[in-house]
């Protein structure tokens, strides 16, 4: 149980990173396509916000104190701090590479709850990883030009 309550803490510090990012870059973007990206980074950063309280609450119904404070997600997160303000397409490339981090915390966490038969948690990470796979899908469309 230790292992999906490590696993738990570590995604609600990339969940919080990486809306934080979302958000930062929500504010900073600049340049021709200015309103459709702040609303698309709007639109990011409040969804995955919203799942921040939910994340802390199941980590108590482990049995286990749920960390909130900066330095706590710092040390926890696997997502990088970066510029405040790069150019537009680097955000979508930073934060699509981060969101395949937040998958991958998901995925280990998934399995760990399905392993100690947390079926209520391993269901709400479930809707979880759909919910990021849908923001990847959303960021590689962006960036489409971008690859070549
Ligand atoms: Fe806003």
């Amino acid at each position: 149980m230790e292992e999906l309550i490590q696993q738990m803490k570590v995604y609600l510090a990339d969940n919080v990173a990486f809306g934080m990012k979302a958000q930062q870059y929500h504010w900073n973007v600049e340049g021709d396509d200015f309103a459709q990206h702040h609303d698309f980074l709007g639109n990011l950063y409040t969804e995955v916000d919203g799942v921040i309280d939910q994340i802390g609450e199941f980590i108590r119904t482990l049995d286990a104190y749920a960390p909130l404070s900066p330095a706590r997600m710092a040390e926890l997160t696997t997502i990088n701090d970066t510029d405040p303000a790069p150019e537009v397409m680097v955000m979508m490339r930073n934060l699509y590479n981060d969101n395949v981090k937040v998958i991958a915390s998901l995925m280990e966490a998934f399995r760990s709850a399905e392993r100690y038969s947390e079926v209520g948690l391993a269901n709400f990470l479930q809707d979880r990883i759909a919910a990021h796979k849908k923001h990847q899908w959303m960021l590689r469309s962006i960036l489409k030009d971008e690859e070549k």
